[in-house]
């Protein structure tokens, strides 16, 4: 038989449009990650959970920043404040944020304060929220995918606002991987638990007690 030498670039050619079409396809990854990451892709306006967002002076900025930009991307928010640079106490509006995360009024809570840590702190102590400050697109993904945070904590004093608005696209984009990472989140879930039986205890205890 007598091969058809040129057919073969077009075979070859034919390949290489195909490969490239693939990768165009398939997700892009972003450069300079590890482990690499996707590209944050916005969810589509049908799925944009609603987002409780909180702040203290520190963070009063930010939080504007962060609120316009889900607001122009089409997302639903809850603000709780703080409304303007005067010294507040940033456990209170972790507080009201993280509690309507927790009672499912919000499905996400964002929260800025000077560093990020008070925010996570206060607010990871309302049960069934799992607070993630994140200063890095690494650790906002991972957050969601490991850790099934569904309180993202930003430190104004840390970042700019690109950086912190990439770190949101990033967290909000993420989804939560289950499999191993479901048997430790139900873990944490039980810290919740036995917190809440220590307390009634306790508050059996009290009200049982004949002085
Ligand atoms: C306020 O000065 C600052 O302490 C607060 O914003 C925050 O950084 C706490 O974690």
């Amino acid at each position: 038989m007598i091969e058809n030498t040129t057919s073969r670039p077009i075979l070859i050619g034919t390949k290489f449009m195909l490969v490239l079409a693939a990768i165009t396809i398939a997700a892009p990854i972003c450069k300079g990650a590890h482990p690499p990451l996707k590209c944050a892709q916005m969810p589509e306006d049908a799925a944009k959970p609603r987002i409780a967002l909180g702040a203290d002076h520190a963070g009063f900025h930010l939080k504007e920043t962060v609120k316009r930009f889900l607001v122009d991307s089409g997302y639903e928010v809850d603000d709780v404040g703080t409304s303007s640079e005067e010294s507040v106490d940033y456990p209170d509006f972790a507080r009201a944020a993280a509690e309507r995360v927790a009672a499912g009024q919000d499905r996400f809570g964002i929260l800025a304060c000077g560093t990020g840590v008070g925010m996570a702190m206060a607010a990871g102590k309302v049960p069934g929220i799992r607070a993630a400050n994140a200063c890095d697109v690494i650790t906002a993904q991972l957050s969601r995918e490991h850790n099934d945070a569904n309180v993202l904590t930003l430190g104004a004093r840390i970042m700019d606002d690109t950086r912190a608005i990439e770190v949101v696209r990033t967290f909000l984009s993420a989804e939560f991987a289950g499999g191993r990472h479901q048997r430790r989140v139900d873990k944490i879930s039980e810290l919740d638990h036995s917190r809440a039986a220590v307390l009634a205890a306790g508050t059996s205890t009290t009200t049982g007690a004949k002085r």
